[in-house]
């Protein structure tokens, strides 16, 4: 498995994903001194440095609802991926988007997908071209079987419960 995970941070999932795993992010600035980015590479979601197919899953956590241009980032992900390869969005859930409004407010960031339902989130899928998009809403549901797929299940347990609630948006590339 070639596993890429955009916005990756500290890239908490190197080594505990299963696969050859690649953190892209668009700063490898520390959030704080004790709190790291750890990027292999730097790059901006909306204009990845991967030839086409380059990879079997693409992964956003927590970061996708930070993405100005949401349909340019998930067609990046998808030219990125191989046919039938999956893109997974693990991010806050409406809720707790809107709940964290206050803190995006001064940013600007948080507002390309922060209002966006269930339904939508499908519409958005679909108009890029994604094949069987899926959406799972609250916690208990993402302790399934795509999730620890992914990431082993106890690191997938303490993320999720971390997010009060959450979303998993999943699509298989054509
Ligand atoms: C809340 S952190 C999540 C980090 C990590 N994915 C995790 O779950 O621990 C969001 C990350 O997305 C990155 N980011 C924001 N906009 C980006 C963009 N346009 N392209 C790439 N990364 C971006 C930020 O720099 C930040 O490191």
């Amino acid at each position: 498995m070639r596993i890429l995970e955009v916005g990756c941070g500290p890239a908490q999932y190197r080594g505990v994903v299963r696969g050859d795993y690649v953190g892209v992010d668009i700063t490898a600035r520390a959030y704080a001194p004790e709190l790291p980015r750890d990027p292999d590479v730097l790059a901006d979601a909306h204009g990845l440095p991967f030839k086409d197919a380059a990879f079997d899953i693409v992964l956003f956590s927590a970061a996708f609802h930070l993405l100005v241009d949401p349909p340019r980032a998930l067609s990046e992900a998808r030219r990125t991926l191989r046919r039938g390869g999956r893109v997974a969005i693990f991010d806050y859930s409406r809720r707790t988007l809107e709940r964290l409004a206050g803190t995006y407010a001064s940013t600007g960031q948080a507002e390309g997908v922060a209002t966006l339902t269930c339904a939508d989130w499908v519409r958005l899928l679909r108009a890029g071209g994604w094949r069987d998009p899926q959406v799972r809403l609250n916690t208990s549901s993402l302790r399934g079987r795509l999730a620890s797929a992914i990431v082993p299940r106890p690191l997938w347990n303490a993320w999720v419960d971390r997010m009060e609630r959450a979303i998993l948006i999943t699509g298989t590339a054509p």
